[in-house]
């Protein structure tokens, strides 16, 4: 049975790799060779349009919505109950690796043809569902199709936003024909469930094959553009520079020495990092005129991801008159930490019990649609461990008897919540 899952995991994650090359194994990955799927590429297009096939062939019906987001429907005994709703999403950061998100999909997708190989009655409708843009890797904001679903961002505002290219999300899914009109809304869902890749060693570490989340750690983004004057290396003196990159890397320095101050406090959870970094001209001989960064503050306590998100904001804007040079500084929307439903926490164990699957309890360092949606639905996660922790990166890697586990635990869950109410 693995070896459905297999085969759509490896050939799913042929789409975004360049050269185009399938990885059944953890020594054939490549750390140059990783899966690069923003959304609206072609690639984007490739694996949605290998997961529509595939939703079809298991006998579901496909809507999309005007978000790109795409359902795909089992119909329930009962019409008058809440749907249950599971999966996750297929765009990848910068190569990133072949299950962050397609593995909720995939997943989800072979729990229902393993219900319709036992010719299972699910009592409630079971919908299967693909968010569009969950990495932020396009359109500079994490969870894009979920936040518009549940409402925190308007439909048309996330249509606006631009990618690098300057092109908006409305014109990159109309070209890959993943602008859909259905609309959505969750009143008639009851609960989701994402499957996903844990993303951080604890997992691997203790060799226990399945997570179940409690709380997701809340994301905080700040986009910073120092301009200072781009000029001659060789004939500016010293007193006389606007560098850019000098003044941003005090910056780079704060982020890190404050969120490992935070951290450094018993139970703390706070995360901070500058991912993103360019610099302009970018030549050996030249003074830097302009960096652009991108910064990450994470942490499961609100209180705690505010307060370093503020102090560095305070930091950005107070470096101007040390360097001579201007900053600009935009907060696209935080995602607050969240804590998953406890009825489907308790639904999940039941279900890992039910099969002698050992689970263990933890958090998530990583941002998740769960999140979103769990603002809405009573939403659970399932997670697998990752080879050595690893993930957003080529290296990510989960064993192939992690994943049949975690696809068991899911299938049970999807059974136990099905025939609720
Ligand atoms: C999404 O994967 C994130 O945690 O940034
Ligand atoms: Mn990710
Ligand atoms: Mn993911």
């Amino acid at each position: 049975m693995i070896e459905r899952l297999k085969i759509d995991l490896v050939e799913s994650g042929r789409f975004g790799r360049n050269p185009l090359c399938t990885v059944e194994r953890y020594d054939q990955l490549d750390p140059k060779k990783g899966v690069t799927r923003p959304t609206g590429t072609a690639a984007d297009k490739a694996v949605r349009d290998y997961a529509v096939a595939r939703m079809k062939e298991a006998g579901l019906s496909v809507r999309i919505d005007r978000l790109g987001n795409i359902f795909a429907r089992r119909a329930g005994v009962k019409t008058n109950t809440g749907t249950v709703m599971c999966g996750s999403h297929l765009d990848s950061v910068i190569d990133g690796g072949q299950f962050d998100g397609a593995l909720g999909v995939f997943g989800a997708i072979e729990a229902i043809r393993r219900l319709n190989d036992e010719g299972y009655q699910n009592a409630r409708p079971i919908e299967v569902v693909v968010f569009t843009g969950e990495e932020g890797s396009a359109f500079g904001m994490t969870l894009l199709g979920s936040s518009a679903l549940v409402g925190k961002i308007g439909v048309d505002e996330a249509l606006s936003l631009e990618n690098e290219q300057g092109k908006a999300l409305e014109e990159s899914l109309k070209e890959i024909d993943y602008l859909g009109d259905s609309i959505e809304d969750l009143r008639g869902v009851d609960y989701f469930i994402e499957l996903h890749v844990e993303q951080g060693p604890i997992l691997y570490d203790e060799g226990i094959p399945v997570g179940i989340v409690e709380n997701i750690s809340g994301i905080s983004w700040i986009n910073a553009i120092i301009r200072g004057q781009a000029n001659h290396a060789g004939t500016t003196p010293m007193p006389m520079r606007r560098d850019a990159l000098v003044a941003a890397s005090e910056i780079v320095r704060f982020v890190n020495s404050r969120a490992s101050e935070m951290a450094a406090r018993p139970g703390a959870s706070t995360v901070g990092t500058v991912g993103k970094f360019n610099v302009f001209p970018n030549g050996t001989n030249i003074i830097p005129g302009r960096v652009e960064m991108g910064i990450d503050i994470r942490d499961v306590v609100q209180h705690d991801m505010d307060l370093v998100r503020n102090e560095v904001i305070k930091a950005i804007r107070s470096i101007p008159q040390k360097y001579n040079i201007e900053v600009e500084v935009s907060t696209p929307i935080s995602h607050s930490p969240t804590p998953l439903s406890r009825k489907v926490v308790a639904s999940i164990k039941d279900a890992a019990g039910e099969l002698g699957i050992p689970a263990r309890i933890m958090n998530s360092g990583a941002g998740h649609d769960a999140q979103n949606m769990a603002a809405k639905v009573n939403t659970g996660m399932i997670f697998v461990p990752g080879v050595n922790g690893v993930s957003h990166s080529p290296m990510e890697w989960t064993e192939w008897d992690d994943i049949e586990r975690s696809v068991r635990v899911l299938t049970q869950t999807l059974k136990n919540l099905s025939q609720q109410g």
